[in-house]
């Protein structure tokens, strides 16, 4: 479990991270120390063999016989040796310096004492010297108990007019240097998984209380199912991605639950719109098998047999049309559609039905009003507005229908003198099954708005409404041109 999490992964890459960049680091530093120790103390030999140089060079010059020539051998050895006596065995670096003086055959003529024995020249590194050239070199000598001395060695010739005179052999251990080194070794060696072995431990107690709230989420989604949809996860108030995160699956509960709601009430709303015809085509069956009957009484019962299947099928077929707004590859049939010709056509069939109410039914329309539409959408979207308006008008009341353009736009506007909507009502008028109390003892389904939305979303246009109880209704739609 924890191993499969991000924070043991997070963890791991960050120690890894950190654990090349140390090491890297406890290089750098190591190789750089090295080189500064070594700097060092090639320069400190070589001062000192340039100071024994000078020194030796001072003496010599009160010495010299008159009129040229070279000291006299006996006396340079003499102040060789005096010189390495008094020379100072301890620098005041702390460094045990080793001073040896050899003549040009090589043979030691002094040397300071603090050396177990005289360090000899190997021959190739004598034949080089020889040559005139100066070096740094390193070497082991022996010390009592099978130990060691790493010595780093600085060889110096020293001329006069031009020939050699001696050389001069200036020696340091090398312990120090590396006593250091191995301190700094083993410091890093310690310190660095000390220091990843930290901070991987501070990086999971962090990253646990960092993530702990996902932890939370995840403990509460498992509680939610279709049953309890309204169930919401807990949302820190950290102001960060897990707020965001925990805000955008509440959201998106908020659009399941709705959805869910919906879709249960519609089922429930269908079973109810559809059981009382198939309650009355029950019971008029039921009563024409009770006992034989004549072909008059059989005809009469077939035909309110067939009202209660017209309403079945009209409910259907509005259920399958809102259905089919519902997929999103609902194909419609786009063409240029004349809206004044259409909506005279569809106001010359109501007319029919507003003159049995008594109702005067009137349109004025521009001529040329032309969309883009499916024109039978367009058609059902009067049908369902002027029906509604001559249905919910009281006899001597007036419908007007006008069509207006604007900029972009076609206008589409039904007015009507009924009973108006109450404002508590207008949210809902366009829901399924949604009917007014006073308006259930008219014929209906309450799905024609919803079918009129349906139909004016699928042309990317606009329903208004406005409505006053007892005074009227006005639906306004804007269709794209
Ligand atoms: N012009 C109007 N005046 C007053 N009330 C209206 C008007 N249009 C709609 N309504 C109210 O809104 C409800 C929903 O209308 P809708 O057209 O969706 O259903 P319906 O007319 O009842 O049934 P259907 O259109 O399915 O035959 C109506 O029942 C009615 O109460
Ligand atoms: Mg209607």
């Amino acid at each position: 479990m924890f191993f499969k999490s991000i924070r043991f992964k997070i963890i791991l890459l960050y120690m890894l991270i950190l654990s090349a960049t140390l090491f890297i680091f406890s290089i750098f530093l190591y190789d750089s120390l090295k080189q500064d120790l070594s700097a060092n103390l090639d320069n400190l030999l070589k001062s000192k063999a340039g100071g024994i140089e000078e020194s030796i060079d001072t003496y010599l010059e009160t010495r010299k016989p008159e009129g040229g020539g070279k000291a006299d051998p006996e006396y340079f050895i003499k102040i060789a040796q005096h010189l390495v006596d008094v020379e100072e065995v301890y620098d005041p670096r702390l460094v045990k310096i080793i001073v040896q003086i050899f003549n040009i055959k090589g043979e030691n003529i002094a040397h300071t004492k603090n050396i177990p024995y005289i360090i000899t020249f190997p021959k190739e590194l004598f034949d080089e010297v020889l040559k005139g050239r100066s070096r740094f070199d390193e070497f082991y000598i022996d010390l009592p108990e099978n130990k060691k001395l790493r010595l780093r060695i600085f060889i110096k010739p020293v001329f006069e007019d031009k020939e050699m005179i001696y050389i001069v052999q200036v020696a340091a251990p090398l312990t120090a240097i590396n006593s250091t080194l191995n301190g700094l070794k083993l410091i890093l060696f310690v310190l660095l998984p000390l220091t990843v072995i930290i901070t991987g431990l501070a990086g999971a107690f962090l990253a646990r209380s960092a993530l702990r709230p996902v932890d939370n989420m995840i403990n509460s989604a498992r509680q939610i199912t279709t049953e309890n949809l309204k169930l919401r996860i807990h949302t820190p108030k950290s102001n960060d991605e897990i707020q965001r995160l925990a805000e955008t699956f509440n959201e998106l509960l908020g659009r399941l639950d709705k959805a869910f709601t919906g879709q249960k009430q519609f089922t429930q709303d269908v079973t109810h719109e559809l059981r009382t015809p198939l309650t009355i085509l029950r019971g008029q069956i039921e009563v024409a098998l009770k006992r034989p009957r004549s072909g008059a009484e059989y005809g009469k019962i077939l035909r309110s047999c067939l009202e209660e299947i017209n309403i079945l099928n009209k409910i259907v077929e509005n259920l399958l049309m809102l259905a089919s707004f519902e997929d999103k590859d609902l194909k419609l049939e786009i063409k240029p559609v004349e809206l004044n010709v259409l909506a005279a056509k569809v106001i010359k069939d109501m007319r029919v039905l507003a003159k049995k109410k008594g109702l005067s039914l009137q349109f004025t329309g521009k001529e040329g009003v032309m969309i883009r539409a499916d024109e039978n959408y367009i058609r059902r979207l009067f049908l369902n507005l002027i029906d509604n308006a001559v249905k919910y008008t009281q006899a001597g009341g007036k419908v007007a229908v006008s069509l207006k353009k604007t900029a972009g736009f076609a206008v589409i506007r039904i007015s009507d003198t009924g009973a108006g909507i109450p404002k508590k009502d207008l949210p809902y008028i366009y829901n399924r099954f949604f009917r007014l109390e006073k308006s259930r003892s008219s014929e209906g389904f309450g799905l024609g708005l919803s079918i009129v939305r349906s139909i004016v979303e699928a042309h990317k246009g606009k329903i208004r409404v406005r409505s006053k109880t007892g005074k009227g209704t006005e639906f306004t739609i804007q269709l794209p041109r």
